[in-house]
């Protein structure tokens, strides 16, 4: 309730000027409405009619929505198409000589690549990997740095047909080998190291360790493209050179046909059980919801310099790099490095370079660079922006209002955007040109987005109440199953017990203030958002009981003020319970591992130590006094199931 209070306190609700609206794509909130009501009136007729403007069809389709066999629903399904296709080969009779990316790299070399470049590139890859007999619906793992080359990567397994999944480079050597082993990839395309904000990292070396830590009889090539010339181990009966193999590759590569059905990808994700689960996406109907809200939200213009800073490692970065832009023809910056590296002001430096229009990012990155640079932006010309956009956890109001006139200026519309890695694209945000926005709100469905707020019954809720947030019609975009597990696809996102199984849970609560605004209060399920990323806490917590020296371990969130929320770990160790300098040693040595077992992005900021856990009689951790615990707060709750109060004495403190 804190939460809702809190939030409902903001009052405030900033217009789109009229210079901005004069030039919007949807210009007004009829119009926005005028959309809505079209998709009311008949859903599956709607999106046909957007599918069939902006895709370009091999084969038209004739089947708009089957739905026979739910939750497993198919759009355009007998239609036949190629992504690729329709991200590069369509634009180069009009504008081959575009530039489609401005790259930056770390250390701030700049290359640019046209249309016609990039078409080539990828043509030339489709081929090399062809002969690597590489073909439609092998699956393959591109683990790699942010540069021009993970978006070939891409594409060129687009083209083929080839279903891709994105491991985040900094992902371990154990998150990668379950990923490979889960999708039962061919092949892996990487890079000897990545470089970002000076350090190196070594991705080669840790594609190796992934593959020798247990047989993966399914990998028979791994395609390394030269970063930094390190050294690097080779094994040539498996490790093939990028420029190598497309020395010798044509530069044309005939598209392969799919359905529209065909997975062009699946992306792991956590989720409240311990192992990540693969969500798969389908061709067509993910690529119309990246060319939707490239229009609806982003208001794309021919003129934009468009700049997502995500990685191609999460979903932002596969929607809004590596296919939207390019299917709408855009000109995009890719960077390389990191924030705040060689300084603070190093995105400022780059929208006053590039002159980029459009700057989507992460809150948790506006707030550490608020915390690290405050009045940096007042020494960089931001004149070129004309919208700023938001994404991955909810904006808190005082970082929004940095951002809208520090530097925006108060001339740019924030679009803070709703979406996961499930629904493909942004289901709930604001139409920049048509929607009063109020901080701290993602506002409302995009049209034919049926989202709504429901209690456990599946019933909607009224305005001002919580509840947990759906979606209740099919839409394209959506997820189609999880890679090898249609059951758990099935349990997680249709649960019986909401709604008997007919809607989309998100997995979020959210409540829609009096004007019908939506707010997003967090997740409802042991799912972290930390810098926004999502982070199962069971997957830390199997981490942590991995090591030897750990009996047993539960994982909270907790506040804070950079990542949004910060991973605090409760452990209980086989041996003595440490204090002092033997407490500090060990949550040294649990941090790494952890860093070694998922990725430096899960390491516990604090570990705290004690006997046993709180459990009720029964057995089962109290993570609300966990919670509580973690918050530094004193337990007002009732303990009285509570077997062991002692023990909240041990765990009150993090060892220092
Ligand atoms: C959270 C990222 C509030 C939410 C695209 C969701 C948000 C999860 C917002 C998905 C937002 C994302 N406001 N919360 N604008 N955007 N979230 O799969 O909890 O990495 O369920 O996709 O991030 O994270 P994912």
């Amino acid at each position: 309730m804190s939460t809702i209070e809190s939030i409902l306190n903001e009052t405030r609700v900033f217009q789109p000027s009229e210079k901005f609206t004069q030039q919007a794509n949807i210009p007004s909130i009829q119009a926005y409405q005028a959309l809505c009501a079209q998709a009311q009136l008949d859903h599956q007729g709607f999106w046909a009619k957007q599918a069939e403007e902006l895709i370009l069809w091999h084969k038209p389709f004739t089947e708009i929505l089957n739905d026979k066999t739910p939750p497993f629903y198919h759009w355009f399904s007998d239609g036949e198409l190629n992504v690729s296709y329709n991200c590069l080969d369509r634009h180069l009779a009009t504008q081959a000589d575009k530039v489609a990316i401005i790259f930056e790299s770390d250390d701030g070399e700049v290359i640019q690549s046209t249309y016609r470049d990039l078409h080539l590139r990828v043509c030339q890859l489709a081929n090399a990997l062809k002969s690597r007999n590489i073909e439609k619906g092998d699956r393959v793992i591109i683990y790699m740095p942010m540069r021009i080359e993970a978006v070939v990567a891409m594409q060129a397994c687009a083209r083929i047909g080839a279903i891709h999944s994105v491991v985040f480079g900094g992902f371990s050597a154990k998150s990668l080998h379950e990923r490979i082993m889960d999708a039962g990839a061919v092949a892996i395309i990487t890079a000897d190291e990545q470089v970002r904000g000076g350090k190196h990292n070594p991705l080669k070396a840790t594609v190796d360790e992934a593959i020798h830590m247990g047989s993966i009889p399914s990998v028979k090539s791994v395609i390394v493209y030269k970063r930094t010339g390190s050294e690097i181990s080779f094994d040539p009966t498996r490790d093939v050179w990028w420029h190598e193999i497309i020395q010798d590759a044509i530069t044309q590569c005939e598209p392969e046909w799919v359905n529209a059905e065909h997975p062009l990808f699946t992306l792991y994700t956590s989720g409240s059980t311990g192992k990540p689960k693969g969500v798969q996406h389908s061709s067509a109907g993910y690529l119309l919801g990246t060319k939707v809200s490239m229009q609806w939200i982003f208001d794309y213009k021919p003129s934009d310099v468009f700049w997502c800073t995500a990685d191609v490692g999460w979903i932002t970065g596969h929607s809004y790099v590596a296919y939207g832009p390019l299917a709408m023809g855009a000109t995009q910056i890719i960077f390389e490095g990191i924030p705040t590296y060689p300084n603070a002001g190093r995105f400022w430096e780059i929208i006053q370079k590039h002159k980029v229009t459009t700057f989507y990012t992460a809150p948790t990155a506006i707030r550490s660079l608020i915390k690290l640079g405050a009045d940096l932006p007042a020494q960089y010309d931001l004149s070129s922006l004309r919208l700023l956009g938001s994404v991955g956890e909810p904006i808190n109001p005082e970082a929004w209002m940095w951002f809208y006139e520090k530097i925006g200026h108060s001339r740019c519309p924030i679009v803070d955007t709703w979406w996961q890695t499930e629904t493909g694209c942004h289901l709930i945000a604001p139409m920049p040109g048509a929607v009063p926005l109020k901080p701290g709100s993602c506002t409302f469905p995009l049209p034919g987005i049926s989202a709504s707020i429901v209690d456990e019954a599946g019933h909607d809720v009224e305005n001002g109440k919580g509840g947990f947030l759906i979606i209740k019609k099919p839409f394209p975009s959506q997820i189609r199953t999880l890679w090898g597990d249609p059951e758990r696809f099935k349990k997680t996102y249709f649960p019986e017990d909401i709604g008997n199984g007919q809607y989309y849970l998100a997995g979020d609560s959210a409540y829609r203030d009096h004007d019908g605004y939506f707010w997003i209060m967090g997740r409802i399920d042991d799912v972290l958002n930390v810098s926004g990323h999502r982070l199962g806490t069971m997957e830390i917590e199997s981490a942590l009981v991995a090591n030897p020296l750990v009996a047993e371990a539960a994982v909270v969130g907790k506040p804070h003020e950079v990542k949004g929320e910060a991973v605090i770990a409760f452990v209980v160790l086989k041996g003595q319970y440490p204090q002092g300098e033997g407490a500090i040693r060990i949550t040294n040595q649990l941090r790494e591992w952890v860093a070694k077992e998922i990725g430096p992005i899960a390491k516990p900021d604090e570990i705290r130590f004690g006997e046993n856990l709180p459990k009720t009689r029964s057995g089962k951790i109290m993570r609300r006094l966990l919670r509580t615990l973690a918050k530094g707060e004193e337990i007002t709750q009732d303990i009285s199931t509570l077997e062991n109060p002692a023990i909240l004495e041990q765990l009150k403190n993090p060892s220092k």
